[in-house]
């Protein structure tokens, strides 16, 4: 089998060819299909991109009309998916209830579990961008104790989503439509970045010809950490714990540099960024437009001014090459709309979504897919002789 190479994190190792995502970390560059990410936050809807993430080129006018009317009419999920929902405690984590709900699109929709079926594939897609944002939605309904709604096929998905979440069943709820724009911009700048730990796992999960549902199943449950998607909300904390105690922001980035118990600036670097992430710049410019449209002054906002104005200064930060990530304002926008901190996570799942099928997509095709099965380097006993119970000590 030849010589094994320890690679703990994978630094070098690539486990697959990809035409989907490409990143230049040192220039800040971010394209999906050769696009730029700027433009298409600019100029795309969050269905598009899912369509070009999946299909490798932008619809036409005809090919995006029947892919978005596929999905828009597929938001409804089986009846007793409710009551699975109901089921789950008040305080269950709206990850974890999503995770559980993917996870059981495979019970349910038994007509589009084969991989190597292009028709039943293209069917468990589609579902699956229709019925997350639903569940997402109800993950948050049921932590608030507040009536499911049935989706209305009327509205666009994102404007749908904001409904399910944020209505109520005797009142008409009408998505304005900056924070409708400013949620389909966050989404598509989340919708892929090549082979990142949960887009891993939804390959290696995939590998195994594991259905498309359990395969993405999986990515919600690596994007659950706190390293990796959780770091949207780790954000939100620090800058509460900052706020309430009423620290000033050069005493708490002393401690960051100093590492006093171990915190750091939440929201700072990157793996592959080294000199910034051109998701973050966008995500800057959303939060201005949406909370001077919704009139919300928050002082968490001019808190996370300073703290990023004093590390860009600062030799530890430029040293090594820390800058804003996309997820160091995200938090304040998705809080100013009016989502609670859990569910932040499940927003990067939404938007994450189109990149997971895509990459799965990939892998079935590639004809150089093999099982993922890393190696090991072992570190444990040589052979040794079983020890009867009684000569134990
Ligand atoms: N605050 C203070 N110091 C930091 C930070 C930070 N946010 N990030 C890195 N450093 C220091 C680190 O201590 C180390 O210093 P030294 O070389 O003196 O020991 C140096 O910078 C390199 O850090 P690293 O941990 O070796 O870098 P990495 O590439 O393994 O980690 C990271 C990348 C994103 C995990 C890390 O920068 C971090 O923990 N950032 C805060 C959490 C965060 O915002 N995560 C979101 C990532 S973007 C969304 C996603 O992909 O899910």
């Amino acid at each position: 089998t030849g010589a094994v190479t320890f690679d703990p994190g994978f630094m070098n190792t690539a486990n697959t060819t990809s035409a989907i995502t490409y990143i230049d970390g040192d220039e800040g560059v971010l394209r999906y299909r050769g696009y730029p990410i700027e433009q298409l936050a600019e100029k795309s809807t969050f269905l598009e991109v899912a369509y070009l993430l999946i299909n490798g080129e932008l619809p036409t006018q005809g090919q995006l009309e029947n892919w978005t009317t596929q999905v828009e009419h597929r938001s409804m999920l089986d009846e007793r998916f409710k009551r699975m929902f109901e089921a789950y405690p008040r305080d269950a984590h709206p990850m974890a209830v999503l995770q559980a709900g993917v996870s059981a699109l495979s019970t349910f929709y038994q007509d589009s579990l084969d991989p190597f079926d292009e028709e039943q594939v293209r069917l468990s897609s589609v579902r699956l961008l229709a019925k997350v944002p639903t569940m997402a939605a109800y993950a948050h309904r049921i932590a608030q104790g507040h009536a499911l709604l049935y989706p209305d096929n009327r509205l666009s998905l994102i404007e749908n989503f904001l409904r399910l979440t944020f209505g109520f069943p005797v009142q008409e709820y009408v998505a304005d439509p900056v924070i409708a724009r400013a949620m389909e911009q966050l989404l598509i700048l989340h919708a892929d970045h090549e082979q990142n730990c949960s887009t891993s796992a939804v390959r290696l999960v995939g590998s195994a010809q594991a259905n498309l549902f359990t395969s993405i199943s999986a990515g919600i449950g690596a994007l659950s950490g706190p390293a990796h998607g959780g770091a949207n909300a780790a954000v939100m904390e620090m800058l509460d714990t900052i706020s309430a105690e009423g620290m000033d922001p050069k005493v708490f980035m002393e401690k960051v540099k100093k590492r006093e118990d171990g915190i750091r600036l939440m929201g700072f670097g990157h793996r592959v960024y080294k000199n910034y992430d051109p998701r973050a710049k966008f995500v800057k410019t959303i939060a201005d437009d949406v909370l001077e449209r919704l009139g919300v002054q928050d002082e968490r906002l001019e808190l996370a001014m300073k703290l990023e104005e004093i590390a860009l200064k600062d030799d530890y930060f430029i040293e090594r090459k820390l800058y804003p990530n996309v997820d160091f304002y995200t938090g304040i926008i998705y809080k100013a709309i009016g989502f609670p901190t859990e569910m932040f996570t499940v927003l990067f799942a939404i938007g994450r979504l189109p990149g997971w099928i895509a990459q799965w997509q990939e892998m079935v095709h590639d004809p150089d897919t093999k099982i993922g099965r890393p190696r090991q380097i072992y570190t444990g006993e040589p052979r040794r002789e079983y020890v009867d119970m009684a000569a134990r000590t």
